[in-house]
């Protein structure tokens, strides 16, 4: 079954005083003004990941993540965190692909499928995230981009392996920018996205798969982006980092 998943990406931001508060008042808004059955994923700094759990209720409403991994199982990778060591920690999703590690670190698609894999390996969920930069948009390839970091990262696995990965589509332009995509855009690219993993894994699969959007969605945008049939949650940057408009926007699903 198709789930609803709206994540808060903190990016990094946040001291442990600052994550411990963030994430009590998100837990208890959510908890007295919620209704519907959205996911929440919190998707903190390595570092906090411990004190965040320890204040996220157990049940099936919040989730503990991550913004990475390493691609390697162990060893002398100074600096690195593997993705055993996040199971270990308990946590639920790691975030990979997002579009400042392929920019700013470097990740390459087949980097990211070794991630992928480790990933999955160790038990844990993956948020694939995916986009074209705004030059790609304007010429017209962004259908071809995403088609590329879909297949080369993702498609090598098996249909019972993909069941664990959640697709985040988010256009670059729209990151941090306070420019979001359009609801007919996100839909329009979703709609494409699910047709891909049909394809690739047949229609069950692709019902299946959560798509969310990510890219500046905050209170005002958020209800009529997650309207769209292909829309099954958000990814959240500037917004997560703000209690009362993180779970405005999990309301308002
Ligand atoms: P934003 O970030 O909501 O601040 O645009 C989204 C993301 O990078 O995941």
């Amino acid at each position: 079954m198709r789930r609803k998943i709206i994540a808060g990406n903190w990016k990094m931001n946040t001291t442990k005083e600052e994550a411990q508060i963030l994430t009590s008042e998100v837990v208890n808004i959510i908890n007295d003004e919620v209704n519907n059955d959205a996911l929440v994923v919190l998707c903190t700094p390595f570092v906090h990941l411990s004190t965040v759990k320890s204040l996220l209720p157990s049940g099936k409403r919040f989730f503990i993540g991550a913004q990475n991994c390493s691609q390697h199982d162990a060893g002398a990778y100074t600096g690195e965190v593997s993705a055993a060591m996040l199971k270990s920690f308990g946590v639920d999703f790691v975030i990979i692909g997002h579009s400042e590690r392929r920019e700013y670190f470097k990740e390459d698609h087949q980097m990211l499928a070794q991630k992928v894999d480790q990933v999955l390996k160790n038990g844990m969920e993956v948020i694939f995230c995916c986009g074209e930069v705004l030059d790609e948009r304007e010429s017209g390839k962004q259908n071809e981009v995403v088609a590329t970091q879909l297949k080369e990262s993702l498609f090598h696995l098996s249909a019972e392996e993909f069941a664990k990965v959640v697709i985040a589509y988010e256009p670059v332009w729209a990151i941090g920018t306070g420019k979001t995509a359009s609801s007919e855009q996100a839909q329009e690219m979703q709609a494409y996205i699910r047709s891909l993993v049909a394809e690739k894994y047949g229609s069950q699969v692709a019902d299946d798969t959560t798509i969310q959007y990510g890219g500046s969605m905050k209170p005002g945008n958020a209800q009529e982006l997650l309207a769209q049939p292909d829309v099954d949650g958000g990814l959240i940057g500037g917004a997560s980092l703000k209690s009362r408009d993180f779970a405005e926007i999990v309301k308002g699903y």
